[in-house]
Order: C-alpha cells, then structure tokens, then sequence
C-alpha cells in the first residue's frame, strides 16, 4: 500500500513537472531571454561582410550582369492605380567598379556621399529666404545629377522595346536617359537610346551638366504592367557621375517626377545589401507589408521635393539618448528637419544628435577593438581578428505615435576595406538630418502620397 502511495505521488511529481512546462515551456524562457537580449544587441557577421567585399573585385564576376528574363511588353494599363513594379539591383551586382579594390570604391563612395548631401544643403539653403550663413561648399549645379547611385532599377521604353538599367533617386523630380546622337555620353552598360523622332522641347539647362530635351518616349515597360505617354528627357551631353546606369528615374514629389506622371498613390522600395548581388523590387501602387512601421510624412513649408519624417529620439542597447525631440524638428524657416533619402548613403544626424549617438554606441561596444577613423567616419573598429560573429550594440529609431524602427547590425557598421574594417555608418550635419540608405538596407521603404505616410518593413525585400 505504502508502495503504490509512493508510486503514484512520483507519477504525481512528474505529471505536475510535463503540465507546468507544457504550461510554461522552458524555451519560452529562453526566447523571452533571447528577445530581451536582441533588442540590445544584434549578432554581425565579419567574414560574410568581408567576403562580399571581396566578392565585387573577383575574377568570375562579369563586366556586366543582364537579368535572365527580358521585360515582356504588356498591355498598356494608362490606368493610376496599377500595379507596376521594376527589378532593383545593386549598382555593384550589375556593373562592375572601376575601381581596384574595396577601399578605393569606398572613397569614391564617401565622396560621392559628400557631393550629395552638399547638394541637399544647397538647394535648402537656396529655398530658405535668408542670408547664407556660411559659403556653400559645392558649385550649385542642377542637383538632378548628384549623388551615389547604389541602386540600379531594369526598365523598357518604345516599342519595340529597349531595356535600360537606370538609377533611382527620391531626391530627383525628371526622369532622363543618355540619347543619340551623344555629343559626350559615358560609358553605360546597355546600348545608348536612339529615340523616336525629335525632341520637343528644352525642358531643363544647367549650367555646368547636360542640357536635357523633353521627348515623347511613350511607352515605359516594367517587370510588372506597362505605362503609357511618359516624359522622359533626353541628355546629349553628359557628365560621368552615373557610370553604368542610362539615366535617373526622379521618384521626388515634382510633376514631371515618375510617380507624379503616372498618378501614382504610392511607391515603395526595398534596398538590398549594396555590395550583394541579391535583387528587390520598386514598386508602385502596391500595398505595403501589414507589419509596416507606419509614420507621417512631415511637410517643409519652404521646399516641398524631399520626403520628410517625424524621427522623436534614438536608442542604444535599450537606453534612450539623451536629446531633444526639437533638435529634429523642421524650422518654420524650412530649416532643421530629417529626409528619409535613396541618394544618401550615410545617415548625417544634426551634430549633437549625431555626438550622443555615437558616445552611447562606444559606451556599449567594449567588446569591439577600436582603431582609426577613415574619410567621413570618426569611430572605426578593427574586426581583423575577432571571431566570426560579433555582438553590436542594437540602435533604434524612434518616431512620432511611439512608433520605433529597430536597425540591425549592418545598418550601423559599415565595411570600408576588405581587412576588416567597419565604421560606424553615422555622420554630423550642421542642420538637416537624412537617413541614408545604409540604414534603409534589407527594409522595405514606402511612401503612400496621398494619404502622406511613409512606412517602414524591416527585413522584407
Ligand atoms: C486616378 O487619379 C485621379 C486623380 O489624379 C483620381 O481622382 C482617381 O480616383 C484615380 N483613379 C483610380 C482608379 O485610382
Ligand atoms: C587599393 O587601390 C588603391 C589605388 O586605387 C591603392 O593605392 C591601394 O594601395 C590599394 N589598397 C589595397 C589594400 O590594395
């Protein structure tokens, strides 16, 4: 009698044991652990960072890369709600850099970079109705030719139809391609355009770039649908900074930009690992991922081309910086302010924002052997020798409606030679903040225009 007792308080104890972990399963605590622990840190990996750099320079990588399926003309769908939607590429993945090894391309890059946001200053400070404070620091060109260009989106124009890998540019409002005949065309990787008939009128003249004549292309053909009666200009004489690409598809809030032709309600994209040769999408008009990180598009007062958000604060390892929502507040002088932007590649934050930022980030990458900065970056690490996966102290975004965006380790450290060598991929900006598309990689960015939302999917190209 003892006995079976005995026997059945055992049963008893491990009965109790199976329900109170089919209850409470102790991966369930695991995971709660491991959750905790990924919002404070995300895991890098060095060597695949560093194999991809290598990667872009090796020998059994082609000149020029052309996607398998050729652009099948569709119908014409002159309609303002279909869906079209392009191949995106890295620019790296189609054409290969002219450059000799990783380093090189990443000066090239960072000066590029530089022009730009030179550039986004200009034009700001040219809106903005009062003394130029300091001396601009690049020549005011047209605007519309500046920038890095990472991403090249596969498109078809005419009929027949011509396919071209052209760059994509939010901050940019025309679209344009190289055309024959070229008093001076660089060097691009699908034949240059000979259009139809004549041009029909001068649309645009910088001083210092292309003159580019307005053309009836009509037809433009994407992966998905077609669209007809598309103005897109015709550069016959034109600098070098779009090496590889035919031209720019303007994606900015202008008329004549391509969402604004074609009536767009929305357009989204989602930025591959630039130094991949994976691919994405551009998309219009289709409906963002349900998980989206949907935050309103701010407006400027004084210039209307560039697509602002609301950013409130950033975090570190969990721990909010210490700053002002103001500091990121567009200035009723049109002043101040964060453009979420295709063309930048490094995200600037205004000086003191930018400061705390990188002070907390230090704080908690002890375990990241420091080293020298390099070109615009101020905080490097040395990852030459550590093991293959590293820790990295997780860095959110924070926005209006306690609506956060989390980055991941490769949106904070950034490789810039193949020894490794990773920066932390922020910069200072006097004025206005932009978030560069280092930051936007591997998130699928949309931007409804009619309801004025963008949103943010993290993990979904
Ligand atoms: C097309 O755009 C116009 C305004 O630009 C709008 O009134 C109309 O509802 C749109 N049509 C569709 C089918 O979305
Ligand atoms: C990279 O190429 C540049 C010239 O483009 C050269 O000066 C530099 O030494 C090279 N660096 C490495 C690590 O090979």
């Amino acid at each position: 009698m003892a006995r079976i007792q005995t026997t059945f308080l055992f049963n008893f104890f491990f009965f109790m044991c199976f329900m109170l972990f089919s209850i409470f399963p102790i991966n369930n605590f695991i995971l709660v652990h491991s959750l905790h622990q990924k919002q404070h840190f995300d895991v890098l990996n060095v060597a695949s960072s560093i194999h991809k750099t290598l990667q872009i320079f090796s020998k059994t990588s082609p000149q020029i890369r052309y996607p398998n399926r050729p652009l099948i003309p569709t119908t014409v769908t002159p309609t303002n709600s279909s869906v079209l939607s392009l191949s995106l590429h890295p620019h790296v993945s189609i054409v290969k850099p002219r450059h000799q090894n990783y380093s090189a391309l990443t000066l090239s890059r960072l000066a590029s970079d530089s022009a730009r946001v030179s550039s986004i200053h200009s034009k700001l400070q040219l809106a903005i109705p009062k003394p130029v404070l300091k001396d601009l620091q690049a020549p005011i060109t047209s605007g519309e030719s500046q920038g890095t260009f990472e991403y090249l989106a596969r498109v078809g124009f005419g009929r027949p139809v011509k396919e071209f890998y052209m760059t994509i540019d939010t901050g940019s409002n025309i679209n344009w391609l190289q055309c024959q005949p070229c008093d001076s065309c660089y060097k691009q990787s699908d034949p240059i355009f000979d259009p139809p008939g004549q041009p029909v009128l001068i649309l645009y003249h910088a001083p210092r770039s292309s003159v580019i004549l307005l053309v009836s292309t009509g037809v433009v053909v994407t992966r998905v649908g077609s669209v007809d009666n598309v103005a897109v200009g015709c550069g016959h004489d034109n600098e070098g900074l779009f090496y590889g690409s035919a031209g720019l598809i303007g994606l900015g809030a202008g008329d004549l930009s391509f969402p604004s032709q074609i009536k767009a309600t929305s357009f989204s994209y989602c930025l591959v690992d630039m130094d991949s040769h994976s691919s994405s999408t551009l998309e219009f008009n289709s409906v963002p991922p349900s998980d989206s990180i949907i935050v309103p598009m701010v407006h400027n007062p004084k210039f209307d081309a560039f697509f602002y958000v609301d950013l409130v604060g950033i975090s570190v390892a969990g721990q909010q910086l210490s700053i002002q929502p103001s500091i990121f507040q567009v200035q009723p002088d049109g002043s101040g302010g964060v453009i979420v932007d295709s063309g930048t590649v490094v995200t600037r934050l205004v000086t003191q924002a930018y400061n705390s930022l990188r002070d907390t980030f230090v704080k908690y990458a002890t375990n990241l052997p420091s080293t020298s900065g390099y070109s615009l970056f101020d905080t490097c690490f040395d990852l030459s020798s550590v093991p293959d996966d590293v820790k990295v102290p997780a860095v959110s975004f924070h926005f209006s409606g306690g609506k956060t965006l989390p980055l991941n380790s490769r949106n904070c450290l950034f490789p810039v030679d193949s020894r490794g060598k990773f920066c932390f991929a922020f910069a200072p900006s006097e004025s206005v903040s932009i978030i560069g598309n280092i930051q936007q990689q591997e998130t699928r960015v949309s931007y409804d225009l009619t309801s004025k939302l963008i949103g943010f999917s993290p993990n979904k190209c």
